[in-house]
């Protein structure tokens, strides 16, 4: 006779071995066994999470790609993808939903986010609410407060400059982040943070925080559920709620305002059942980030790109010169609009160096074929849009800031528009794509016309990534002169 806890153990064992024969079945018989990638990816995803954790995707992926080809398996389900047919499939034609990652970031499970919605009939909804606050009559009433933060910009770095005798070196990732957090909070939390003025940090790094909890939790959700560690989003809902509070006194007395908050507030009124306070608070805090630190970062490495290739900035010098001969010349939306070396520059910046630096996440709905293999339903897809973008089969020297490639043919091929995706694409583009164009004609047009731009040699261009990318050495110095 056995006893109960022979018999338990041998039950345990056998659940193990049963286990072991399912994973050894799926690395190597299963559809995806096929699929090229590294050995230990065919047993699990934990080597490539803890790169994506240490923000290090952006830097290994390509490498996979590089060995392994078009299609790379680094996870027993989870499959990255780099060929424009794929990832047009992925994002547009089969418009797959979002993978339940996006779900492990909610404070609330019952509660998403623009950005965390994962059912599709929701979320067409939710898009459907918030769209009016983008459309271009919308946006073209936000252009006052873009003016008030950039004289504001304008204001700091001609200060800059005269303190420090004519020329300044300026950190831009620190300076263009304030501008776009100051633009941000203008349009979606009721009044400008003033950090361009102020450089005091303790926002934005409350921010951040909850960009590296949200981050962590992601990958490892039990985390949230630990007694003494505090949400996500208690790092930063005193914040919100003071403001939404604020705001309704504005409007009980009469004061209507035109930005994004009112948006929020005007859709919760008309449904307040669908749209809660939560709500509320989960978009203001979403689009905080979402629109911030990827505008300023474009911005800045827009100025990198071009610094590291004055002939190019030599050449949008004198379209924004002739556009705008005097410095007093007021930079608008309208006058920014159609200058075509700046959509130009843009445009090769965000193919070289968009924001979006791994995959956009996605999860397959039901068996299908990708990439001439057979992909089982619930797998997790990514679309590697930067890799596409750099794609020598699309672009021709696919690494080389050539803004000329968007003006005509380069080497006899078109840009392929088709295969540039840095806002992504299909159902779940983003939503402030017009908002951050905008912005970013703005700003670039007035530090161009301004200012004499320099570069500032021996600076590391490394990159991380939490979210969107981050200088690795903490900064991007600029020589800065004022222009006469
Ligand atoms: C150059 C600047 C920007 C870039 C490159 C950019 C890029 C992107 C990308 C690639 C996505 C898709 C992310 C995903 O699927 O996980 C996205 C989503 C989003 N973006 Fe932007 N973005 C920028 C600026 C902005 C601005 C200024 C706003 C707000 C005013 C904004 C609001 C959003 C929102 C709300 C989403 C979520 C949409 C959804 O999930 O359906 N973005 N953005």
């Amino acid at each position: 006779m056995y006893s109960i806890g022979t018999i338990l153990l041998y039950a345990l064992a056998a659940e193990i071995f049963r286990r072991c024969c399912l994973i050894l079945l799926a690395a190597f018989t299963g559809p995806l066994s096929k699929i090229p990638g590294p050995m230990i990816g065919k047993f699990t995803s934990w080597p490539w999470l803890i790169q994506c954790v240490k923000g290090n995707q952006m830097n290994i992926g390509p490498g996979l790609f590089q060995k392994y080809g078009d299609v790379v398996r680094v996870g027993p389900a989870d499959i990255m993808f780099r060929d424009k047919a794929t990832i047009t499939k992925i994002l547009i034609d089969e418009d797959f939903r979002k993978s339940h990652d996006y779900e492990t970031v909610r404070e609330d499970p019952n509660v998403a986010s623009l950005i965390t919605e994962t059912d599709k009939v929701k979320y067409k909804q939710k898009r459907r609410l918030l769209s009016p606050g983008f459309s271009i009559g919308y946006l073209n009433g936000l252009e006052p407060l873009m003016h008030e933060c950039l004289q504001v910009f304008k204001k700091v770095l001609d200060g800059r400059c005269r303190d420090a005798g004519g020329y300044a070196v300026i950190d831009m990732n620190r300076m263009l982040g304030n501008l776009t957090s100051d633009v941000m909070s203008a349009a979606s939390f009721g009044g400008s943070f003033n950090l361009v003025e102020s450089d005091d940090n303790t926002q934005k790094n409350i921010f951040n925080s909850y960009l590296r909890r949200v981050a962590l939790d992601a990958q490892f959700p039990l985390l949230r559920h630990l007694p003494g560690v505090p949400s996500a989003s208690s790092m930063i809902s005193g914040l919100v709620e003071r403001i939404v509070s604020k705001r309704r006194q504005e409007m009980e007395k009469g004061v209507m305002k035109k930005d994004i908050l009112q948006i929020f507030v005007d859709t919760h009124n008309a449904d307040p059942i669908s749209f809660t306070d939560k709500h509320i608070r989960n978009e203001m805090i979403l689009f905080m980030i979402a629109g911030s630190d990827t505008t300023s970062l474009t911005a800045a490495f827009t100025l990198l790109l071009l610094l590291n290739n004055p002939d190019k900035l030599k050449e949008l010098t004198s379209e924004i010169d002739s556009t705008f001969p005097s410095l007093e010349d007021n930079v608008t939306f309208a006058k920014t609009q159609d200058l075509p070396y700046l959509n130009a520059a843009i445009n090769e910046s965000m193919r070289l160096m968009p924001i979006i630096t791994g995959g956009i996440v996605r999860l397959v709905p039901e068996t299908t074929i990708l990439c001439g293999y057979e992909v089982p339903k619930d797998t997790i897809v990514s679309a590697w849009v930067s890799e596409m973008q750099r794609d020598p089969r699309i672009w021709p020297d696919p690494d080389s800031f050539i803004p000329e490639r968007w003006l005509g043919d380069y080497k006899g091929v078109p840009a392929d528009r088709k295969a540039f995706m840095p806002f992504s694409a299909g159902s779940r583009n983003c939503i402030g794509q017009q908002f951050a164009l905008k912005e970013l004609r703005l700003i670039l047009v007035t530090l161009i016309r301004r200012y004499e731009l320099s570069l500032v040699e021996g600076q590391s261009h490394e990159l991380r990534v939490h979210t969107v990318p981050w200088f690795k050495q903490g900064f991007y110095n600029v020589g800065v002169k004022l222009r006469s």
